[in-house]
């Protein structure tokens, strides 16, 4: 048997692990295992590379992903993807393993449709794929929104500011969530829970009579301009406000724990899977159990219920 692993779209803290946990594992099993670099794209441009145990050593710390990663639009189109199947029977291959977000999803979906087997490990900081509990990436990048929020607080305080933070997320609030509750922000704003700029200019002005000395506003990307938001609560809430955006900072580092044990998990449940002859689906975590189901249920909305209890616990411990 042999099975090819990529990585694709943006990447994610823990990729590398989820790589090497999967090389390692075919090897461990003697099946083979080829690397795909850059993407679909080097599924495309038919760039495999046969891995042995070497080709992902020292790797498991490592930020970002060492085979690298494209967004590739074209992928979408059934040519496009005709050349990548063709090519991936030319090499032998039985089986892909994508390691990405909800695009790189898709496109897998795609591939298994049209007859070539296909399994989605999930890695993106935005913990925005259905049907589990968490993606590779996204603990590493709460650490890394919490470690920044925490410096911005100290600076806050001392200038008895209020602070705007932007985190990314794309359409998902998970990361501004867990953020915020980790932080004691008094105020949490995501697209699943929108602003309500009124009262919180409000809060603001009765936290500034009340002698508080800093506030911490978190908020998801692409909900509104910060600085603007900064502008309008320095002018009408009494406190002086800054907004400051992390940007691509929350994608690199070295993986937490967390993220490289999940990754490790995912990759080798994936070739088991693999060498069942099992394919088109995504795998999961759901109550510390791996889990996996059909590949087009990672695009549905996930489950609420945790998000919900936790917005409510917000604002109590603020
Ligand atoms: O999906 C991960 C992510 O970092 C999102 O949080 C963000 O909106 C997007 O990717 C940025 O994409 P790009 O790397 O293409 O600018």
């Amino acid at each position: 048997m042999k099975i090819a692993v990529l990585t694709s779209g943006g990447d994610a803290p823990g990729m590398n692990a989820a790589i090497r946990s999967v090389v390692r594992t075919s090897l461990y099993y003697g099946i083979e295992v080829y690397v795909v670099y850059d993407g679909y794209r080097g599924l495309v441009t038919s760039k495999f590379k046969k891995a042995d145990r070497n080709l992902v050593s020292e790797i498991l710390t490592r930020g970002g992903t060492v085979l690298g990663t494209a967004r590739m639009t074209s992928f979408a189109d059934k040519e496009i993807r005709t050349i990548a199947i063709d090519n991936l029977r030319k090499q032998g291959i039985d089986c892909l393993i994508v390691i990405g977000g909800d695009g790189t999803f898709r496109g897998a979906a795609a591939l298994n449709d049209e007859g070539f087997p296909t399994i989605g490990i999930p890695a993106s900081i935005d913990n925005d794929i259905g049907g589990t509990d968490y993606t590779i990436g996204f603990h590493t990048a709460l650490q890394t929104v919490v470690e920044n929020i925490d410096k911005l607080k100290d600076t806050s305080s001392s200038h008895q500011r209020a602070s705007i933070v932007e985190t990314m997320g794309r359409h998902n609030g998970d990361l501004a969530l867990y953020a915020g509750l980790s932080t004691g922000a008094e105020f949490i704003i995501t697209p699943e829970h929108p602003m309500n700029k009124e009262a919180i200019i409000e809060a603001l002005k009765r936290h500034k009579i009340e002698g508080r000395r800093n506030a911490i506003i978190v908020i998801t990307e692409n909900i509104l301009d910060v600085y603007d938001l900064a502008k309008e609560i320095t002018e009408k809430s009494g406190f002086a406000c800054r907004a400051t955006v992390l940007g691509y900072v929350q994608r690199g580092g070295s993986p937490v724990p967390q993220d490289r044990i999940l990754a490790g998990r995912m990759g080798a449940y994936a070739v088991e899977l693999a060498k069942q002859k099992i394919s088109g689906v995504a795998i999961g975590i759901q109550h510390e159990d791996i889990v996996h189901y059909p590949i087009k249920e990672a695009f549905l909305e996930k489950n609420k219920k945790t998000l919900k209890g936790l917005f409510e616990l917000a604002p109590k411990i603020a």
